[in-house]
């Protein structure tokens, strides 16, 4: 075995490269729950790509053959159900393994300073897999893949002057037809995959270079002395293997526990993760009663329907996107994690995460007056969140009093260009009713800090990590 690992390494940097990003890597020992996620999304992404070269095998990217084909899949193949729910599950599982890992970041500021980039190739990494996973809906040809990608491809339309031109060309036809699912196809089984394979790669250089960060957001301790292993390594990091690569096994065997329970009991998940509509056949002449995306594209598909105007709704959904590539900049608090920012902050990172999963249900819901109104509500503190994380910046110059008058008079402007004379008086008492709602969010992250000093107090950040 020595002998076999001498003869690679001696043409290739084998050894080199286990060691630097493995058993010598040093991460900070005090890794916690949220740090499970990185391994996992890895996980994922290979069972994603193993099931789906097995699915390849027998599925037909034609539209008179696509339906069937899945079909087959699911009543003819060997083991054809337990590879496609395997896929479909993914999907999903993926997207919650994402959205964790991207919260651990948010919550301890591992987007910071040398880290910033690591989040910004981590953007592109959800970016690539929200087209990737869009792309595959179309594939199994049901009314929903057909009405879904309808939906979302007319949003291109929007934009004005080469708005139509450009769905046209998404398409490659008039209409939603053969050659958008042969376009589609290759993106979703080549193209994308590989793009999501290099981000990722790079994305762990990109860490592995300055170092992952940890819950308490302190610099691990270098020398001078070095730990037990090293005299040049950090003092409080341990080896990423055997410690770490160990612990994340004890996390995948619960996530498969997990995964599998869905994938042999649940793969439909209520229709959350495979949608009742897509059982039936696309069909171009009947429009589904209600369309609605896949619920992990649901909050910013609410951010879309909150705005009346089609294009300012295209451009709200792309700015609630693009806001979080820019967390690096807006969040300047040279203090990284939440245990030691103020209690404001805690407080704005709940609402955060509570409005985002209100947005995912808002948009697998069909319409009504008080969920509308709900909606633009949501919306509008999405936006605000960013708007107090950067106030937060520097809570000791923090103009709160000031902040939250100016905010609430953003607010007020757009309540002034939407309310509409031709509202239902249903529709004005939720505007005012649900006014409340942005209030009490800047008035618990505004005004509570400016009231009370011990909801402005940040602790004193430690020297070494505990
Ligand atoms: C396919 C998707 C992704 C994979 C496979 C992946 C993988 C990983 C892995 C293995 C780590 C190191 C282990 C860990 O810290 O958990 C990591 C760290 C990190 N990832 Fe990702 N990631 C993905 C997507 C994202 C996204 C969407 C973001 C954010 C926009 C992101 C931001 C980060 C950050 C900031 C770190 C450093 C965290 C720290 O040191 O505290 N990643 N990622």
């Amino acid at each position: 075995m020595n002998g076999l690992v001498q003869w690679i390494d001696d043409r290739f940097p084998l050894t080199k490269v286990w060691n630097e990003h493995l058993a010598q890597y040093y991460a900070p020992k005090n890794f916690n729950f949220w740090y499970f996620f990185g391994s996992l999304a890895m996980l994922v992404l290979v069972i994603q790509i193993v099931s789906g070269i097995f699915l390849t095998m027998h599925f037909k990217p034609d539209t008179g053959m696509a339906f069937t084909s899945v079909e087959y899949i699911m009543r003819d193949v060997p083991s054809g159900w337990f590879i496609r729910y395997m896929h479909s599950t993914g999907a999903s599982a993926f997207f919650i393994v994402v959205y964790l890992h991207m919260f651990r970041g948010l919550m301890y500021g591992s987007f910071k300073g040398k880290r910033q980039l690591v989040w910004l190739i981590g953007m592109a990494l959800y970016l690539a897999l929200m087209a990737e996973a869009f792309m595959g809906y179309l594939l199994p040809w049901g009314q929903m893949s057909f009405w879904g990608a309808q939906v979302i491809i007319n949003l291109f339309n929007t934009i004005p002057v080469i708005g139509n031109d450009l769905s046209v060309w998404i398409r490659g036809d008039f209409v939603i037809s053969d050659p958008t699912l042969n376009r589609f196809f290759a993106f979703h089984v080549i193209a994308v995959p590989l793009i999501l394979v290099m981000l990722v790669f790079i994305h762990i250089v990109a860490l592995h270079a300055v170092g992952s960060n940890n819950p308490e957001g302190v610099e691990i301790k270098q020398g001078p002395k070095g730990n037990r292993w090293s005299d040049t390594a950090p003092a409080d990091g341990i080896p990423f293997h055997p410690y770490y690569s160990v612990k994340d096994i004890a996390g995948v065997v619960v996530f498969l526990m997990i995964f599998f329970a869905i994938v042999f009991f649940s793969p439909e998940m209520n229709g959350y993760f495979l949608e009742h509509a897509n059982f039936e056949p696309a069909n171009p002449m009947k429009t589904p009663e209600h369309i609605a995306p896949v619920w992990y594209f649901t909050p910013f598909y609410t951010v879309l329907r909150a705005v009346p105007d089609p294009f300012g709704g295209t451009l709200a959904m792309f700015a609630a996107i693009i806001l979080l590539f820019l967390l690096p900049w807006i969040d300047k608090n040279p203090i990284k994690s939440h245990r030691y920012r103020n209690r404001a902050n805690k407080v704005n990172l709940a609402w955060f995460v509570v409005v985002f999963l209100i947005l995912g249900y808002l948009g697998v819901q069909p319409v009504t007056d008080v969920l509308k109104e709900l909606g633009t509500r949501m919306t509008q503190v999405y936006f605000l969140f960013f708007a107090v994380l950067a106030i937060h910046s520097n809570p000791k110059e923090a103009k709160y009093g000031l902040w939250f008058v100016v905010l609430l008079f953003v607010v007020g402007i757009t309540d002034f260009i939407r309310l509409d004379p031709s509202f239902s008086a249903e529709q004005v008492s939720q505007f005012w009713m649900q006014l409340a709602i942005p209030v009490a969010y800047l008035a618990m992250t505004l005004l509570m800090p400016m009231l009370n000093a011990g909801c402005n107090a940040e602790k004193t950040v430690p020297e070494r990590i505990a």
